[in-house]
């Protein structure tokens, strides 16, 4: 399970107490566990031990300003290879069954992409109840996998179905669906192909304490490489300092300067496609000063030198070039000429336009891009990077399909 990611809804019941222990057995078998807590489980376990368990930050609530600025649920129920509803009491099952999403979990559960798997457990009555049956046939039906309950003395006196398989029995079934799944992807479009795709800022020191940088998130490049994995290829990430989370299934290399970001790029070699979504600094401070440059009565004068355009080197790399380069191009004024010129002097396949003109895209959600190749000029609709990133990831698996073999065009 080494370096899964699973995101474990635990939702109000007697049991909720075992989802501590699923989460260190989780764990010591090399899962990351992400956890969300309904409100009525923060009645049985609290947010704070399972906080420590699973050495990650607890969601709780929707309308939580620090929660939503850290991680939206449409992001949390995303960045998961499984999502895992343990214990599942009759109610969170009836809520995925009809779709109602009236607080974190159940909104993430709407929301999510990724399989789910849920473990049940309520008072037998409950469990017999048409209702509950019904909601799990329903659920089966959605593709979901049920796991228990298990057959023994409940909680409240009575005996039958309906209590949580214990949690060495959930860490299997868990380890079985993880496998099912990753067996499943051998009709994942990308499986096979390898990219490299570089993603946020480069910082060039100036000193200990002081950096010239570019303004990045990291998010477009960050959601191309998940996006691609999702496909089944097999990504590595030379991600300057961002923000955001390395993404699941991308090996990810996690660079400062521009001279580390070409190095990790070529060592990264050979792949079949790469992606240059980094805002490289174009400058570096010829001699970057060991000691904090103190202030004095003038302000000092840094003398810069051009930093090695990654682009432009790996695209003219001979026999290792990847087949399909893509660069990509902010401009603030003509847009398409300048990705049109970009495009034959920096000797890549494709570039992906956007315009920064009014600073709308640094740390935004959206985009609106253009798509320029040799063959013409695509305009996409204004989408969330995310779905930049899903529609970049189509075009790529469709040049794979057609000219994977071939020249790129
Ligand atoms: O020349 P400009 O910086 O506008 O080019 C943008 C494209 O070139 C992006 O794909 C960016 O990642 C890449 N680039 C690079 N190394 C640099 C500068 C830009 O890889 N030093």
């Amino acid at each position: 399970m080494k370096d899964q990611r699973i995101l474990l809804i635990i939702s109000g019941g007697i049991a909720a107490y075992k989802s501590l222990e699923l989460i260190r057995r989780l764990r010591e078998q090399g899962a990351t566990v992400r956890c969300i807590l309904t409100q009525a489980a923060t009645e049985f376990v609290t947010p704070l031990s399972v906080a420590a368990l699973s050495a990650q930050p607890v969601y709780t609530e929707i309308f939580s300003l620090k929660d939503e600025s850290e991680m939206g649920h449409i992001r949390l129920s995303r960045e998961a290879d499984l999502v895992v509803v343990a214990p599942a009491t009759g109610d969170i099952l009836a809520k995925m069954v009809l779709g109602i999403a009236d607080d974190l979990a159940t909104a993430t559960l709407l929301a999510t992409n990724r399989p789910v798997l849920v473990a049940p457990a309520m008072n037998v009555h409950m469990w017999h109840n048409p209702a509950t049956q019904r909601n799990i046939a329903q659920l089966q039906k959605d593709g979901v996998t049920i796991v228990g309950p298990a057959e023994g003395p409940l909680a409240d006196g009575e005996f039958g179905p309906g209590r949580v398989v214990e949690p060495p029995v959930l860490v299997e079934a868990i380890r079985g669906k993880l496998a099912g799944l990753a067996a499943d992807d051998s009709s994942a479009p990308l499986r096979g192909a390898r990219v490299l795709v570089t993603s946020g800022p480069t910082h060039e020191a100036i000193d200990p304490v002081r950096y010239i940088a570019n303004r990045s998130s990291g998010k477009q490049g960050h959601a191309i490489a998940a996006a691609l994995a999702r496909l089944g290829a097999q990504v590595t990430l030379v991600a300057g300092p961002t923000q955001e989370p390395n993404p699941p299934g991308v090996q990810t290399v996690a660079v400062e300067s521009a001279s580390q970001m070409l190095a990790a790029c070529q060592a990264a070699l050979p792949t079949d496609i790469a992606i240059f979504a980094a805002a490289v600094a174009d400058w570096r401070v010829a001699e970057a000063s060991g000691d904090k440059i103190k202030k004095g009565a003038t302000a000092p004068s840094l003398h810069l030198v051009e930093n090695p355009d990654i682009l432009a080197t790996i695209a003219t790399a001979g026999p290792r070039r990847p087949k399909l380069v893509i660069g990509f191009a902010a401009e603030t004024d003509t847009l398409i000429d300048n990705a049109r010129s970009k495009l034959a002097r920096k000797n890549c396949d494709w570039i992906v336009a956007n315009s920064v003109a009014r600073g709308a895209v640094f740390g935004q959600a959206d985009n609106l891009v253009h798509l320029v190749t040799a063959s013409g000029v695509e305009d996409w609709p204004r989408l969330s990077k995310e779905e930049v990133a899903e529609r970049l990831a189509r075009r790529v698996t469709d040049w794979m399909k057609t000219s994977g073999n071939k020249d790129a065009g």
